[in-house]
């Protein structure tokens, strides 16, 4: 028996803005925070409806662009207005990058990449967090990515954008902590989601090389992302701020030569 309360991973009763959730990991944690108990506003460029909005188990859903700063500052005041303020920010809002060498890029293409990725989710942090100062408290969780932690070829828009939004992270940590937000990141490795299924089907990627150079030996679900997430947005992690957690199947603690070694006994 304790002797103290337990405080709850529940989010009974917390207001939730969700970006990037009509697909994928934010659709997911969105999902899983409404379970838990959140008012949750979906925020996406594409158009959520009715149906998918009940399915999502969210409240109402806002559309724009989060690179677009007018876009942001509306869509974050029309969820305020939803849900009459706002405790919890999921940043999932994202776009992939097209696998080429900087010598090859067009700068037009890496700065979309950049906006979407890095100014998008810095935009929703300052128009949530101006939300957030008013009323003394608030978690957000952002997404980076293994490619913000170490550099593949042929994606420096995206590396560079999920790099920035460690730091980000970082620095919002260090300005609003006083102030009663705590703020974090996760960053996934390979995750099923519409997103990687597209690449897949292009043979972007080489899902058995992926697969072999993962401890875990497999591709995440949408909901391993979702539970991370969850728990950073929770009363669990009321003294975890500014970190960036790993959600990645052991990737970015390998750091070995060639694939992960199956010889281990009991590793078959
Ligand atoms: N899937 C992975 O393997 C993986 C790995 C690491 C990081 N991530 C990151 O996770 C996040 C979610 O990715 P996903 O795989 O679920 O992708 P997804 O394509 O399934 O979902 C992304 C969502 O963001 C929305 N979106 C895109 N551009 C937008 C914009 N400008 N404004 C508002 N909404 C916009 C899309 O409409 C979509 O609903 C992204 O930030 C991505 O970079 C994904």
């Amino acid at each position: 028996m304790h002797d103290r309360p337990i405080p709850s991973l529940r989010l009974d009763g917390k207001r939730a803005i969700v970006t990037g959730g009509a697909s994928g990991i934010g659709a997911t944690t969105a999902r899983l925070m409404a379970d838990l108990g959140a008012r949750v506003v979906v925020a996406d460029i594409a158009p959520v409806d009715p149906e998918a909005l009940a399915a999502l188990g969210a409240v109402a859903a806002v559309t724009g662009d989060v690179a677009d700063e007018a876009a942001v500052d509306r869509m974050v005041a029309e969820a305020e207005a939803h849900l009459g303020g706002l405790d919890l920010v999921f940043n999932s809002a994202g776009i992939g990058d097209d696998l080429v060498p900087v010598h090859e890029q067009e700068v037009a293409r890496w700065q979309r990449v950049v906006d979407v990725n890095l100014r998008g989710t810095y935009l929703v942090c300052r128009a949530a967090g101006r939300s957030m100062l008013r009323q003394g408290k608030g978690a957000i969780v952002n997404v980076s990515s293994i490619v913000g932690l170490g550099a593949f070829p042929g994606r420096s828009g995206y590396g560079i954008a999920k790099a920035g939004v460690i730091h980000l992270t970082r620095t919002l940590a260090c300005e609003w902590g006083t102030a009663g937000i705590r703020v974090n990141c996760i960053a996934p490795a390979y995750t099923r989601t519409p997103m990687v299924r597209a690449l897949l089907e292009r043979n972007v990627f080489d899902p058995t090389a992926i697969e072999r150079r993962t401890p875990l030996g497999r591709f995440a679900e949408p909901e391993e992302m979702a539970r991370a997430a969850a728990f950073l947005l929770s009363d669990w992690a009321s003294y975890v701020t500014g970190t960036v957690l790993p959600v990645d199947g052991g990737w970015s603690a390998y750091g070995a030569a060639g694939p992960v070694d199956k010889s281990i006994p009991g590793s078959d």
